[in-house]
């Protein structure tokens, strides 16, 4: 295992993740670790990240300094450069220039690092102190015009530094870079792989659990879905997995998940049937926070009663992901829309957690599902969010206009698909918005609904653009929408990014 120590930089998550790439696990573990604790986990390698301090600045992080004794090789990156060259007595300071982009570095062909590369190479930047003479003992493996010591080494200590970031896919040989630390510093193994990863889970799960009873709830989303099949994998029928349908769900959903787990994985599955419970609940509803928190509020009520008739269950599976832990603390203050997912289960529930994805990024989820035989429409399902339809009807909420969304949904999806862009966009869907206008339909007048199309590309869902989807696929897509879906006699495609608009209308 190779650790990186969180300085806090932007990069951090990926540094992790291009390690795993070479087959090596990495773990991004906070500043105040100690060496002991570290030492614990047997690291073939420490990185110490990047940053947004400086080193002398006010409560700039640190580490603790006995990590330096454990013999183990420490290599840090920019911010993490710096604390290393300022503990070793160097001087760290202000740049004339601030770098931030692409610079041009001189390296030493003899240095382990660039080892068969270019002498001249491009690299990514991104600071504003840099280390101007190494600490004693250390060699310049690097150096650009701005930057006198772009890399640096001592070998007999195992110490090492980068002041750019090989990361970050602009650095040219920047995988080089790390991959040169991780097998011909730290000689770590290439045995972390997804069928490892599986094993390995698989018998904690199974040293956990004993022979109690687990639960799941489970949504169909690919996060609950990949964490019901470890779990399952692991511990067969002590596994209860209860899928609530309130009835927003969008076509075939239902069906297609119940398939999947209860036929084909054979798994203990109850779904619970409560459309006209939320239905009931919802009617004559309009408010979007009032709408989504009935939504939120039942779905805790109907599990809690499903959970209750299941005798003596001990732990409940949640999907939470890699990126959900090293995120959280970072929400913003101001409630933009009050999220309901499965996730959210309250603490009175009193179970203890299961969370066997909870050192995954959400492609690594992806490539688990499809090892442990999700099929390709729940490993590359979109998000989907908790309150499903119940926010793309806007305004009140009637099975008519659930239906309607519902239909131009299922076309929309099947048009992206034949397009080939359905792993291109990242959420595409339509929206009712409670408008109706004037059309004519076989010279006659009509005045119906209108429906909008939401198609977005994103990262992460925290910002998207509206996604250029080809003019002949959006024309085939609202033929085919006015001319088989009921009630429809106008297609509108939605052109705002988020911000200022968000991904979902309501
Ligand atoms: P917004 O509309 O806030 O959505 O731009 C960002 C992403 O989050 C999804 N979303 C939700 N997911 N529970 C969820 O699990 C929710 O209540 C919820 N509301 C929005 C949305 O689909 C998009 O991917």
């Amino acid at each position: 295992m190779i650790i990186v120590i969180d300085f806090g930089g932007q990069y951090n998550q990926l540094i992790a993740r291009r390690i795993r790439d070479f087959g090596v696990y990495s773990e991004l573990l906070p500043n105040t670790m100690t060496a002991k604790e570290i030492a614990e986990k047997k690291p073939k390698g420490i990185i110490f990240s990047g940053g947004p301090n400086s080193v002398y600045g006010e409560n700039a992080p640190t580490c603790d300094p006995a990590l330096f004794d454990l013999n183990v090789p420490i290599l840090g990156i920019c911010y993490g450069m710096q604390l290393m060259s300022a503990h070793f007595g160097a001087k760290v300071s202000r740049a004339n220039h601030r770098e931030y982009g692409k610079a041009m570095i001189d390296v030493d062909p003899n240095s382990v690092f660039y080892k068969d590369q270019p002498e001249k190479q491009s690299v990514w930047m991104s600071h504003g102190d840099l280390v101007e003479a190494p600490p004693e003992g250390f060699e310049v493996d690097a150096k650009s015009i701005s930057c006198p010591v772009a890399a640096m080494s001592d070998a007999s200590r195992g110490l090492y530094g980068v002041q750019y970031h090989p990361e970050v896919r602009h650095s040219e040989y920047g995988n080089d870079f790390l991959k040169n630390f991780v097998f011909n510093v730290c000689h770590a193994d290439a045995t972390w792989t997804m069928e490892h990863f599986i094993d390995e889970k698989v018998e904690e799960i199974r040293q956990i659990v004993g022979d109690r009873k687990v639960l799941c709830a489970l949504s169909g989303g690919v996060d609950s879905s990949v964490a019901a099949a470890l779990v399952h994998k692991a511990i067969g029928d002590q596994l209860y997995c209860v899928f609530v349908d309130h009835g927003l769900l969008r076509k075939g959903e239902a069906d297609g998940v119940t398939e999947t787990f209860s036929k084909d994985f054979h798994m203990n599955f109850i779904k619970v049937d409560a459309k006209d419970r939320f239905l009931t609940k919802l009617e004559g509803v309009s408010d979007p926070e009032k709408k989504r928190k009935i939504i939120g509020n039942e779905f805790i009520y109907v599990f809690e009663e499903e959970a209750g008739k299941l005798k003596d269950i001990s732990y409940l599976v949640q999907g939470t992901l890699y990126t959900d832990i090293v995120e959280s603390g970072t929400h913003s203050a101001q409630t933009i829309k009050s999220h309901h997912n499965v996730g959210g289960l309250p603490e009175r529930m009193m179970f203890d957690l299961i969370e066997p994805l909870n050192t995954l990024f959400k492609d690594e989820v992806r490539l688990l599902g499809s090892e442990l035989g999700l099929p390709d429409d729940i490993v590359w399902r979109q998000p989907f969010p908790g309150p499903g339809l119940g926010i793309r009807v806007l305004g009140s909420i009637t099975e008519e206009k659930l239906k309607i969304v519902r239909e131009s949904d299922a076309i929309l999806r099947e048009e992206i698909a034949e397009a080939g862009l359905d792993r291109d966009i990242w959420q595409y869907f339509t929206v009712l918005p409670d408008i109706r206008s004037v059309g004519v339909m076989g010279d006659a007048r009509t005045y119906d609904y209108c429906i909008a199309i939401r198609a977005v590309t994103s990262i992460d869902g925290m910002t998207s653009d509206w996604a250029r989807i080809p003019w002949d696929v959006l024309e085939k897509i609202s033929t085919r929408i006015v001319n088989q879906v009921d009630h429809i006699n106008r297609v509108v495609y939605d052109v705002t990014s988020k911000p200022p608009s968000t991904i979902e209308w309501e």
